[in-house]
């Protein structure tokens, strides 16, 4: 039940120190991720984040086309975020590429640059593609989540994991992972990805006014919640392999019997 004071203010986001889906300020919501979700790509990745469902796929290295996107020197990488048109209760207007989108596609591009090892493959092009099956707020956190265990199934090398988180501001509290009630009614909204190997910020914005030390412990907050999320990733890496091992157990492989040989 949302407390509102009338239809026009905004609702009350904590009451007796719970946020409104019962969340404490340093909760994250259930997150799952699985891999090889989309048999044509490369590399691929479901995750559910909360009310969000987002695909991750991944394509390439390929030819860059048309040739004149190609960098000799290094893979260029193209990355598309959609919002399905039924992702949410909002009214999307039209489908297509629209400003929040493109600024989403080239914030996302820009923290796979700084983590995938691009000049490995000069000339040719690796394509991201970020899908909305349902959204409920942090989309551009969970698809670059997402997105990063996808690009890690393609076997394309990479520096690092980077995961994403938003941090907001609910009145003088900072809390982690807005949902969507909350990302419309925060004083602040700060979507961030760390790459956390590297331990630096690939990707930080902000919608409304934060102090230095909010911000300072904002970054605190992503970090603490991006062990979770890091997990998470790398459990959904590994899950397949240890389902094989699973199935093998206690047989013993080819290799093992020429050994007793
Ligand atoms: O999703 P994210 O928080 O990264 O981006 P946002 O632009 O701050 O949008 C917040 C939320 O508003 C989204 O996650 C969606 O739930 C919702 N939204 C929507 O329903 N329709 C849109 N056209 C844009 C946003």
């Amino acid at each position: 039940m949302i407390t509102m004071a009338s239809s026009q203010e905004k609702p009350q986001l904590i009451v007796d120190g719970k946020r409104l889906d019962g969340r404490d300020a340093g909760d994250l919501r259930p997150i799952s991720i699985q891999t090889n979700v989309v048999k044509n790509a490369v590399g691929s990745a479901y995750i559910e984040w909360g009310n969000n469902k987002i695909i991750a796929a991944v394509y390439g290295p390929k030819e860059a086309l048309p040739k004149h996107t190609a960098n000799p020197e290094r893979a260029v990488i193209k990355c598309r975020y959609a919002m399905s048109p039924f992702s949410s209760l909002e009214d999307h207007g039209r489908t297509g590429p629209n400003r929040r989108a493109t600024e989403i596609s080239k914030v996302t591009r820009e923290v796979f640059e700084n983590v995938v090892m691009l000049e490995k493959f000069p000339g040719s092009e690796i394509d991201i593609y970020v899908e909305v099956l349902q959204a409920d707020g942090g989309t551009r956190a969970a698809g670059v989540t997402a997105a990063a265990v996808a690009m890690a199934t393609s076997g394309i090398p990479m520096t690092d994991l980077p995961f994403g988180v938003s941090i907001g501001k609910i009145g003088e509290t900072i809390v982690v992972d807005l949902n969507k009630i909350e990302d419309n009614y925060s004083d602040a909204d700060v979507p961030m990805v760390i790459s956390p190997r590297q331990d630096k910020i690939l990707l930080l914005q902000m919608d409304g006014n934060m102090t230095k030390d909010n911000i300072k412990e904002a970054i605190d907050l992503a970090k603490k919640a991006g062990e979770t999320i890091s997990k998470l990733q790398s459990d959904a890496l590994r899950a397949p392999y240890l389902e094989v091992m699973e199935k093998y157990k206690g047989e013993k492989s080819s290799y093992d019997e020429k050994q007793a040989d």
